[in-house]
């Protein structure tokens, strides 16, 4: 009989692990979802339960499937996305990480990188690894655990343990423990991946100490890993797509062209340009990354990350009480024609691209009497479309393209006051997509493509759907408001210096 076949996408994140199944034209067939225990030992420190990732994302794999009345033969593959960087290290033979997931935004490394800085890698690390030096990135972070934990670093020598970004951490685990791999999006977040030769780089590995017994083969992003096996996806299913979560996305947006852009407002928000087949080294702050390899063929990317866009508004919310949901803001910004000249620089963990500051902290100015809560709520927003608007000016600069339309998805989005003040301040069509789950759909298509459910990119391609487009407005006070944010900026910085 004629069994229908879907692929199913697991999607790491940061605070939740989603598992979503698609159908061959792109349609959502279900979506499962569960949040799980963020741990803050100091300030600056953010951790995750390694076990704790795998089991919410085995169960809601399993929900997902069951929620749309299917089996594990439904299933012709298996797509990974994941938070990028997070740093998972275990032992090989027990399978068990000997200390916590040291998450993406974890500042513990600062001083290590500020001494690396000063000892003039800035340029070395940067070739090689298309990085700027940043505890963000996952070196450091092995480092730290292998000289914290008792006894790690002798044992990593030896050949016991293992490291992993969240994606490998995921295969290892749905393999039975057997299979250790990474793809080459999520090497090149590590900081010890040259991203010329696409292997592991011998001086880098020897900078950090990191013997390279611990490191994950490197492969595409669409081939077959390996194959489930264990208890919980019982059914032997092909793992054949992985990507860190925002090259994901730019697939999913179906970005395959040169200077294609996409944008991804979560807690934070990453731009990323596509540059095609050979690595554009910035000049402006920008990261250099792998976009995806696909049949030995490698594309680049551009990307600027905003380490604060959603997170302002839950802060405001949360945080401050300004708001009893996040979906008020709009309301509540709309109600101002707008800040009057009144900026919130929501640099919380210092600044990300281009600024790669990162000790600067929050910054608001420009209060008056007549400041009410409505004019906190829209220079929030406010601030999330200014900082984008600084990473798309470094992105012009580098790749000497004029970018006339980025592509956007995540969840604030749906909040239209910000995509329509993000048009009219970057002067730039933003382009929202029908399928909201797009981080997950890149996944599931790389994954589909190894498999031969999709063919081509092209017809892939006519899975992608406009739902709206936001024009840009002339806006008379642009220059303005543009002037008043770099001063703000500049503020900022000033303080924290
Ligand atoms: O680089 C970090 C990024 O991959 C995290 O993405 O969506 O989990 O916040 P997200």
């Amino acid at each position: 009989m004629f069994m229908k076949k879907y692929v199913l996408s697991l999607d790491q994140g940061t605070t939740s692990s989603r598992a979503i199944i698609f159908d061959q034209i792109g349609n959502i067939i279900s979506v499962a979802q569960r949040e799980f225990t963020q741990i803050y030992p100091y300030p600056g420190w953010v951790e995750h339960n390694a076990e704790e990732i795998w089991s919410t994302q085995a169960s809601v794999a399993l929900e997902a499937i069951l929620k749309a009345n299917l089996e594990g033969e439904n299933i012709i593959s298996i797509g990974i996305t994941n938070q990028r960087e997070t740093t998972v290290v275990w032992d090989k033979k027990t399978g068990e990480p000997i200390f916590n997931a040291i998450v993406w935004q974890d500042r513990r490394t600062s001083n290590y990188c500020d001494k690396i800085k000063c000892d003039g890698l800035t340029e070395m690390i940067r070739k090689k690894t298309g990085l700027i030096i940043d505890p963000y990135f996952s070196a450091t972070k092995i480092k730290w655990i292998l000289e914290n934990i008792p006894g790690a670093k002798k044992r990593a020598h030896s050949g016991y343990l293992a490291f992993g970004t969240i994606d490998s951490w995921l295969i290892w685990n749905l393999t039975g423990k057997k299979i250790h791999v990474t793809d080459v999006t999520n090497a090149s977040r590590t900081m010890l991946f040259n991203i010329h030769t696409l292997s592991w780089d011998q001086d880098l590995i020897n900078l950090f100490d990191i013997p390279k017994t611990m490191l994950p083969e490197v492969k595409s992003s669409s081939e077959i890993f390996g194959y489930t096996t264990g208890h919980i996806l019982s059914h032997k299913i092909p793992i054949s797509g992985i990507a860190g979560d925002q090259q994901s996305a730019l697939f999913g947006q179906m970005c395959t062209k040169i200077g294609m852009v996409k944008n991804t407002y979560g807690t934070g928000c990453f731009m990323l340009m596509n540059v095609g087949e050979n690595p554009v080294i910035s000049q402006n702050n920008l990261i250099t990354t792998i976009a995806w390899k696909i049949k030995d063929k490698v594309q680049y990317a551009l990307e600027g990350s905003v380490f604060i866009a959603g997170a302002v508004v839950q802060w405001l919310r949360d945080g401050l009480g300004l708001l009893l949901s996040s979906s008020e803001a709009e309301i509540l910004a709309s109600s101002v024609e707008d800040t009057e000249g009144m900026y919130i620089v929501p640099a919380f963990s210092g600044l990300g691209a281009p600024y790669w500051d990162q000790r600067a902290r929050g910054t608001i100015v420009g209060i008056t009497r007549g400041t009410s809560s409505a004019h906190f709520v829209r220079a929030a927003l406010e601030s999330i479309a200014f900082q984008n608007m600084d990473v798309l000016k470094a992105m012009e600069a580098d790749s000497g393209i004029s970018i006339k339309e980025i592509r956007v998805d995540g969840g604030a989005t749906v909040n239209k006051l910000l995509m329509q003040f993000q048009s009219d301040i970057l002067n730039v069509k933003v382009v929202k997509s029908k399928i909201s789950e797009l981080t997950a759909a890149g996944a599931a298509y790389l994954a589909g493509l190894a498999v031969n459910y999709w063919n081509s990119l092209e017809e892939i391609q006519d899975n992608w759907k406009m739902e709206q487009i936001f024009e840009p407005k002339r806006m008379s006070s642009r220059l303005e408001r543009i002037q008043g944010w770099k001063k703000a900026i500049k503020t900022t910085r000033t303080w924290s210096s």
